[in-house]
């Protein structure tokens, strides 16, 4: 039962040699045009080319004359993993764990004199340099996610039933996410604060958080502080720090009287709306103790009937991006209640 859920969350897991999907991480990205617009200074067009997810090259960050057949160019030379020269441009490989990951192309001006020897040794130089800060960025990104498993595994053996919620949020404000049209780096961080979004309920004792009925006062008090709780626990990763906002925020309600801090409208973080959405609609989909599972018609009318109050209503058209997240029934079952 627990292999299923998580096999779901290892197969998604990057390793060394995959295209980085935040290689639009704003701090990178400057590392990485410092190193061509060094190169650029030589006197050459330089230019980063990157494999994106899908494994097409695109320009990441160019400096100086834009000469030379690069598209061939760096296709060839991520292909092969070699550095090539050609009339007007050299290329050099950016191998991530022996993966071609990109490449650093040369070009000279029409009409300007050739590129030599030296040129093909600075464009390796640079390759290098790029391949090295690639590689802190992706051993950063790995850290997040064996920082963000290690609390799941702490959460897993505390209530496994939170922990196997949150691997489901965790789809479903992907699903949301991509609808959202968020970029790479921003459904990063949704995802692995959707993931985490409920951690705090570690402290939270077991007996709570499977009553089956009507919560004391006290007993609420306890449930909400989960929300600050989390935060505090993932504080300690600071690569998690993008996470913060929306674990922290995500029982705040449009109308102001959700929790901890009582944000209304769009104070309310955008992640912070995304999962709380997908916490909610999970909630519906597989019932609690006091309540039974709801199909996901019923689900998505509660929403809707919520929204205004409890979410965003600028979130109406993302409950389409819901229900595509609402698979066929069993599947759903499987992935969250672990019956397959
Ligand atoms: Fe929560």
């Amino acid at each position: 039962m627990r292999t299923a859920t998580r096999a779901l969350w290892s197969a998604s897991r990057p390793t060394a040699g995959d295209p980085d999907p935040c290689d639009d991480d704003p701090a990178t990205l400057a590392d990485l045009q410092r190193v061509v617009d060094e190169l650029a200074a030589r006197g050459t067009g330089a230019r980063l080319v990157l494999r994106s997810p899908a494994g097409e090259p695109r320009v990441t960050v160019s400096a100086g004359e834009k000469g030379g057949a690069w598209i061939w160019l760096s296709l060839r030379v991520i292909e092969q993993g070699q550095p090539h020269c050609q009339s007007g441009a050299v290329g050099a490989p950016i191998l991530i764990g022996d993966v071609p990951t990109g490449a650093i192309l040369l070009s000279c001006a029409p009409g300007a004199s050739g590129l030599r020897g030296h040129h093909l040794a600075n464009a390796r130089a640079a390759a290098a340099h790029c391949e090295t800060i690639l590689a802190r960025r992706a051993a950063q990104r790995l850290d997040m996610y064996a920082a963000a498993d290690g609390m799941l595994r702490m959460l897993a053996a505390h209530d496994p039933a939170t922990a196997r919620h949150a691997k489901t949020v965790r789809l479903i404000a992907r699903s949301l996410g991509h609808a959202a049209c968020l970029g790479p780096r921003d459904l990063l961080h949704l995802e692995l604060a959707a993931l985490l979004h409920d951690v705090g309920k570690i402290v939270v004792p077991p007996d709570i958080l499977r009553k089956n009925g009507p919560l004391e006062p006290e007993e609420w008090a306890i449930i909400r502080a989960h929300p600050a709780v989390g935060e505090r626990i993932v504080r300690g990763v600071p690569h998690l720090a993008p996470c913060l906002p929306a674990i922290r925020h995500h029982h705040e309600r449009w109308d102001g009287h959700g929790y901890p801090d009582r944000l209304a409208g769009p104070a309310i973080p955008v992640p912070a709306r995304l999962v709380g959405l997908a916490d909610a609609y999970e909630a519906l989909r597989a019932g609690r103790p006091y309540q039974n599972p709801r199909s996901a018609e019923d689900a998505l009318r509660e929403l809707e009937a919520s929204l205004g109050a409890q979410f965003d209503p600028g979130q109406a058209r993302l409950l389409r991006a819901l229900g595509d997240a609402a698979d066929p029934r069993g599947d759903y079952a499987r992935r969250t209640l672990g019956t397959a």
